[in-house]
């Protein structure tokens, strides 16, 4: 009996081409697995495409909440942002793919797993060290790593072999879309110094053509989760889908940035993330409201720090689960409306309530009704300037370097005048 593999499948030219490859070269029964993340895979018509080219058997499973719940949540209240740039929603679907394929390899009795991705990007890695650390015997196959050939002879491949060749084989774009996001590559995006083309974005309007009035949204969160938009309470999947509409409507969440992958290479990309930017900043305007100065400052480090082990396909390690820990419990009171609005590609957050908030209008107004006792000052700025003072004393005025030597200029511009004077 011939072995099998379970293949994470996209309907892609390269997946595609792998059903068959791995029959020829590994003489393996395929099971395809599609993952559907948000991405509005269309199943019936994947299915008959995976068995139409050779696969056993065609599986399609719709992860869509897990993803947001496990996923996507976690890393929002993280405020999980790679090179303060990119929201992560490649990366992060990653891990559960690897866990469904991981489970599917057991159900179907298959000694091996298998990808569609190259040997240049990060997905390989996040893919292989999360399905090793979930089930560290089973094979996995990269055909696309493997096989060595171009683009164009994956195409002749294809057609040799009657393997309908994808529509979006045309497009000169690498594109990988969840609900979090949407990355492009390749094409003309490959030259860092030309504008992306208008014709690669699709989830978010051009500023021309966004409306002109402005469009208010208030995000309800609870601990750190948002629950409500514009009062309505909603599951996750619905509040991010209405929000990518929204706001991509408002040409909210175009990024384009030079990112470093894990692999060593720098390269352009661009995404769409219209709901994950509105949420990002909605959140961190409540967690700058409810949160200390001192919370708010190691968290910033915990959010680097998460964001790269995401990026990094570290998602099943100890490391994370410790931050995913901190993350957690810095959340207990980051509850509250955040209000926001997106007008010509700008998200502003406009507005934030809470039960939990630390401003205290008493402290900070300058009208009547101020409870700061201003009498206190003086002493706390002895205190805190104290050790300056004493070590300016001492070491300050020898030879002030780099941008202090404005206290030399000082003093010669002082010489002068006098000198002047004495004329
Ligand atoms: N650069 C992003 C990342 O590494 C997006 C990758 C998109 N993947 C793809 N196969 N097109 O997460």
């Amino acid at each position: 009996m011939a072995r099998k593999v379970v293949l994470a499948y996209s309907g892609g030219l390269d997946t595609s081409v792998a059903i068959k490859w791995l029959g020829e070269k590994y003489d393996m029964e395929v099971v395809t697995l599609t993952i559907d993340v948000g991405n509005e895979a269309d199943s019936a018509s994947l299915r008959r495409k995976a068995l139409g080219t050779g696969a056993v058997k065609a599986l399609v499973e719709d992860a869509s909440e897990r993803f947001v719940s496990y996923f996507i949540f976690p890393a929002l209240q993280a405020d999980a942002v790679y090179e303060g740039q990119y929201p992560l929603a490649t990366a992060l679907s990653r891990p559960l793919i690897a866990k469904l394929l991981v489970d599917t390899a057991q159900a179907e009795g298959a000694s091996a797993v298998a990808h569609g991705c190259t040997g240049k990007g990060n997905d390989q890695v996040r893919f292989e060290v999360s399905i090793a650390a979930l089930s560290p015997g089973l094979e996995i196959i990269a055909p696309a790593r493997e096989w060595g050939m171009t683009r164009e002879q994956t195409i002749i491949y294809a057609h040799e072999h009657d393997i309908p060749v994808p529509i979006s084989v045309a497009s000169p774009y690498s594109i990988d879309q969840n609900l979090w996001g949407r990355s492009i590559e390749c094409g003309a995006l490959e030259d860092p110094w030309v504008e992306p083309p208008e014709e690669v974005f699709v989830w978010t309007r051009s500023i021309p053509d966004t409306p002109a009035e402005p469009c208010y949204v208030e995000i309800g969160f609870e601990q750190g989760l948002p629950i409500s938009l514009n009062g309505d309470e909603m599951d996750g999947v619905s509040l991010i889908g209405q929000l990518n509409r929204l706001a991509g409507e408002h040409g909210v969440g175009r990024v384009d940035h030079i990112e470093n992958r894990l692999v060593g290479i720098k390269s352009r990309e661009v995404y769409e993330a219209p709901a994950a930017t509105v949420l990002l900043r909605a959140h961190q305007a409540l967690e700058a409201m409810t949160l200390s100065k001192n919370q708010l400052r190691f968290k910033e480090k915990v959010a680097a720090e998460y964001a790269d082990l995401v990026y990094n396909g570290l998602w099943f390690s100890r490391f994370h689960q410790d931050l995913a820990c901190y993350v957690q419990s810095s959340q207990r009171h980051v509850t509250g409306t955040v209000r926001v609005k997106l007008n010509k590609g700008n998200c502003t957050v406009v507005g934030r309530k809470s039960t939990k908030s630390l401003y205290s209008f008493g402290l900070a107004t300058y009208d009547k009704g101020d409870l700061f006792d201003q009498s206190a000052s003086p002493g706390f700025i002895h205190i805190w300037g104290l050790p300056l003072k004493t070590q300016a004393q001492v070491q300050l005025l020898g030879q002030p370097e780099g941008p202090l030597s404005i206290l030399a200029l000082e003093g010669k511009g002082k010489a002068n005048k006098r000198r002047g004077k004495r004329k």
